[in-house]
């Protein structure tokens, strides 16, 4: 028989016997230290099933696989053994909350969803140029002036009511309480020195210049970012790392490090001045400076930090540094992995939901191979895992929001998952399908099938389409204005 309809699909599962159904009413669990971290078996037999793991989090793991199982086969399931394990450790889903804010509610419904497809990792972002969304008690202005900006201009859409929010304390530690009551980890990100307006916004001497910045109402790379040279920009960000830490207890702090535009730190009397002392000679040292500084502080607490790839353009960088490869221009992931650099992929190309079927099917998201070609073998071990941001410039409320991510989310799922070997984008598709009525219970109503592989006369079209109607004006004179990397 073939695979029965989970997702991600289990490593090892034979059908015992098709037409005898298991006995799922009391289903025994059973301890085995001996078994790996996520590990589980599940045996359903005509007298009685058994799950087993060796803690708490495989037995979640094992009762997900149930609950799919149940979902499409109802009291009729067919007798099967199951061994599986996850391929990778990270198998993350990130969700921007500032472009577009979600509830929490409708974030509670995401985090249902990704537990059912065994992910692992909520990466939160939470700060950008259009808004910034943590309560910050230390510094009160950055919710009072920095969490609304007066009007919306995302691509052709404008709208001129102002727009934000923040999330409480309270209602951050809900969704890490959340989170981890499904083993999933909350990876909060404070995107620093670039995507900084709102924050210059509330507080301008943080800039290199000093002078007034507005919060930004439209997408984009802006040159106004937190200066590297002054001393007042590392005790703020020691500040609020350190609220940071105490709302989210888990062991990695997201502190982005993309699209950072060094042109007011190349004439910055405070940047040229730090990388005079220093004898950096490029200021892309000077950010790798400000990484390892934060690095070092979150250090002291037992935390890490997760950066994106531009980071990479710096020969200046802390120990135990995990990149998360989005867009690897300059091609340094592969090199930094095959030197011992842990990586998360996440590249844009295949991985980036915001984008419509037209230009990422969900074949193309499904067939992504975290392994460049490369990468050394004995690196392998180097590619920590899996991540699908959610971006939400053009994705401005949750019913756009789960069209865009499901099933494309499940994609990345069973890539973390399930071994290489064992993945089929046809049987995959059959599995999905099949499942949907689940997400849709959850509060998830994915795209209908019939868009998921869009032919390649309306993938061009949708393709040119979205860029026409989400690229503006002022992206294009910033882009043109080399602000862009
Ligand atoms: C990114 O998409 N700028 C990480
Ligand atoms: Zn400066």
């Amino acid at each position: 028989m073939t695979c029965p309809c989970i997702v991600p699909k289990p490593n090892r599962c034979i059908v015992t016997d098709a037409a005898v159904f298991a006995d799922v009413r009391n289903i025994r669990k059973e301890v085995d230290t001996s078994l790996a971290d996520g590990e589980y078996t599940v045996q359903l037999t005509e007298s009685g099933s058994v799950i087993t793991a060796a803690d708490e989090k495989g037995f979640f793991y094992a009762k997900q696989t149930l609950r799919q199982l149940n979902a499409v086969y109802g009291d009729k399931i067919p007798c099967m053994v199951i061994q599986d394990a996850p391929a990778f450790a990270h198998r993350g889903f990130m969700l921007d909350s500032v472009r577009h804010m979600q509830s929490i509610d409708e974030i509670k419904t995401l985090i249902d969803a990704a537990a059912v497809f065994k992910f692992n990792v909520f990466h939160w972002h939470l700060s950008d140029d259009q808004g910034f969304r943590f309560e910050s008690e230390t510094f009160p202005e950055l919710i009072e002036q920095s969490s609304v900006r007066p009007s919306s201009d995302f691509g052709d859409v404008h709208d001129s009511n102002p727009y934000g929010g923040y999330y409480t304390k309270a209602q951050m530690r809900e969704i890490v309480q959340y989170c981890h009551d499904r083993f999933i980890t909350v990876i909060p990100e404070f995107d620093l020195p670039g995507h900084t307006s709102a924050v210059l916004h509330a507080k301008p001497e943080l800039s290199c210049t000093g002078e007034a910045v507005k919060i930004k109402t439209c997408g984009g790379v802006f040159p106004d970012i937190l200066c590297g040279g002054k001393d007042e920009v590392y005790d703020f960000l020691y500040a609020l790392l350190d609220e940071v830490c105490d709302v989210f207890p888990d062991e990695y702090i997201h502190i982005g490090g993309d699209e950072a535009p060094k042109k007011h730190w190349q004439t910055c009397v405070h940047c040229q001045k730090k990388m005079k002392e220093l004898h950096f000679t490029d200021e892309e040292q000077l950010q790798g400076y400000m990484t390892c500084r934060m690095a070092e502080h979150l250090g002291k607490k037992g935390r890490k930090v997760i950066c994106w790839n531009e980071t990479l353009a710096s020969d200046v960088l802390p120990q135990d540094l995990i990149i998360q490869n989005w867009m690897d221009r300059k091609k340094q992931c592969t090199p930094f992995a095959n030197k011992g650099g842990k990586v998360i992929y996440s590249d844009y190309y295949h991985y980036y939901t915001d984008y419509p079927y037209d230009m990422t099917p969900v074949k193309k998201t499904y067939s992504a191979d975290p392994f460049a070609q490369d990468l050394f073998p004995a690196a392998y071990q180097n590619i920590v895992g899996v991540e699908t941001p959610i971006w939400t410039e053009h994705v401005r409320d949750f019913s756009r929001l789960c069209y865009v991510t499901w099933p494309r989310f499940a994609a990345v799922s069973e890539t973390g998952w399930t071994k290489k070997e064992n993945k089929d984008y046809n049987d995959f598709k059959r599995r999905m399908i099949a499942l949907l009525p689940l997400l849709s219970e959850i509060g998830i109503q994915a795209a209908p099938p019939e868009d998921w592989d869009p032919n390649p006369v309306k993938r061009l079209f949708g393709t040119a389409t979205f860029f026409m109607h989400t690229v503006n004006k002022e992206m294009i004179v910033n882009f043109l204005k080399g602000n862009k990397d």
